[in-house]
């Protein structure tokens, strides 16, 4: 990922982001940094940016030439997704991030003095950030912040084997906290549960501490954690058929958009997609109607819509013209015991495999595959050292993708894979589930044997006609 900043101040800006993390990931290529000195394109004789604003008023504006100018030089004929750094603008949170981190390109645009002439900033900006409501001296920090954040994102500049994207703010909570060694410091002893070794008892205590230290500093957060937990609670009426709904608001993923009784509506930015369950037609036609009237705003134009019952297939069709692709039922593993995994060399798949990937897995791209890999959920049964099958998590959150080669199918790698994964996710006390195409017996087979409860409920994908 390449970010461009401009600037007045070049070195500041390199100075602070060719450091620890963010210095190993620009050697290692996995983010670049160009810092572009605003002066050096000035057509002013004396190297002059700036000038007095026309009404009057205190301190001096950045010309639009020069900033004009270097955003030329960077962009070279592309539209750039370009910040401008601002207290003026919508603050920065890790949502923001993610969505920046997606782009392969960016621009930051450092303001100085009294700030920049508003006609150049019309014509290249797509974004005004702030990074919260207090005045600094210059863009620069600010920019530096967002990068940090943003560039975390990026695959590799963090080697954990879980995603960035699923630890901190998870669930709109914010982190517990941690102790190291040793287990006794000025009489303080680190609490029992973590030196238990008990993982599902460790997950509990820290979901709590995270629960009572948000409560307490975050009431904001704290309100939008208890409305997901209450439509976790309604959804669980029918557990087996809102798992992926569940599911996506229990990992952190899930936007609610609408919850009354056991109607409810939310939103998944990672995969685009609209969620919804009614318990009548008429409470069906009501959220379709919120919808489109805009009285309950989906936050970005969705690619699919994700139903339970077929009523809502119908609306949706009508109001979105969008139409039916698949359809579906759920199995979710909810046993307490893992899975035996007979094959033994089940691991992580990474770049290396794309070529195999995408000659195997019909439905994905490139994108897909990197963003899979990023999500560290694809995994790939390996024989005498070559991937011969593979299984990943979706970008909906369920597991799929499952692909043997055709002279190893037979002998249990399928499950295998499953299992491997199954135990992967069940590690982080996430509930399994997946989306069977309803025509697919082997598929149920498979769930079934492996322990996987299958709802006898249909569920539908629709997405847009021309896709
Ligand atoms: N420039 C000055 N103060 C700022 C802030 N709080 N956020 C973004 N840019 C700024």
């Amino acid at each position: 990922m390449k970010f461009h900043v401009l600037t007045l101040f070049p070195e500041m800006v390199l100075q602070g982001l060719n450091t620890s993390i963010l210095g190993r990931a620009q050697e290692n290529g996995l983010i670049s940094l160009h810092a572009v000195d605003i002066r050096d394109y000035t057509l002013d004789k004396h190297g002059k940016v700036d000038d007095y604003p026309y009404g009057g008023g205190a301190g001096m504006l950045i010309q639009a030439q020069p900033v004009y100018d270097a955003y030329q030089a960077v962009a070279a004929g592309k539209r750039l997704r370009t910040i401008y750094v601002t207290p003026q603008g919508k603050t920065f949170n890790q949502r923001m991030a993610e969505e920046f981190a997606g782009e392969e390109e960016l621009v930051f645009l450092c303001g100085h003095y009294e700030g920049i002439d508003e006609r150049v900033l019309e014509e290249i900006v797509t974004d005004n950030v702030s990074i919260g409501d207090y005045v600094l001296t210059g863009g620069e920090l600010p920019a530096m912040v967002m990068i940090d954040a943003i560039a975390r994102l990026v695959p590799g500049v963090l080697n954990n084997e879980t995603s960035a994207r699923t630890e901190s703010f998870y669930n709109d909570l914010l982190e517990y906290p941690q102790y190291s060694r040793p287990a006794l410091w000025h009489g303080k002893s680190v609490p029992d549960v973590l030196l238990s070794g008990n993982h599902k008892e460790i997950n509990k205590w820290r979901r709590e501490r995270s629960v009572e230290r948000t409560a307490a500093v975050r009431p904001d957060l704290y309100a939008r954690y208890q409305a997901k937990e209450k439509a976790i609670l309604s959804l669980g009426h029918h557990k087996r058929e809102h798992i992926h709904m569940m599911e996506l608001l229990r990992r952190g993923n899930g936007e609610l958009l609408y919850h009354k009784d056991e109607n409810v509506m939310l939103y998944d930015r990672e995969c685009g997609a609209c969620f919804l369950t009614a318990s009548t037609p008429e409470a069906g036609e009501k959220m379709t109607a919120a919808l489109l009237s805009g009285s309950c705003p989906l936050p970005e134009a969705p690619r699919w819509f994700v139903v339970c019952q077929d009523f809502l297939a119908d609306f949706i069709q009508e109001a979105f013209g969008f139409r039916i692709f698949h359809q579906c039922c759920q199995a979710c593993y909810t046993r307490k015991e893992p899975l035996l995994v007979r094959h033994k060399d089940i691991r992580r798949l990474d770049e290396g495999a794309k070529g195999y990937f995408l000659e195997n897995y019909p439905y994905g791209d490139e994108g897909y595959f990197m963003d899979r890999i990023a999500s560290g959920f694809l995994y790939g049964a390996f024989v005498e050292g070559r991937p011969v099958g593979f299984i990943g998590l979706h970008d909906d959150g369920s597991m799929g993708m499952l692909y043997v080669e055709e002279a190893y199918r037979g002998k249990g790698l399928g499950a295998s894979l499953e299992a491997y994964l199954i135990n992967r996710l069940r590690e982080l006390d996430w509930t399994p589930y997946c989306h069977v195409f309803s025509e697919n017996e082997a598929s149920k087979n498979l769930q079934e044997k492996l322990g996987l409860y299958l709802s006898g409920d249909t569920i539908w994908w629709l997405g847009r006609e021309e896709d």
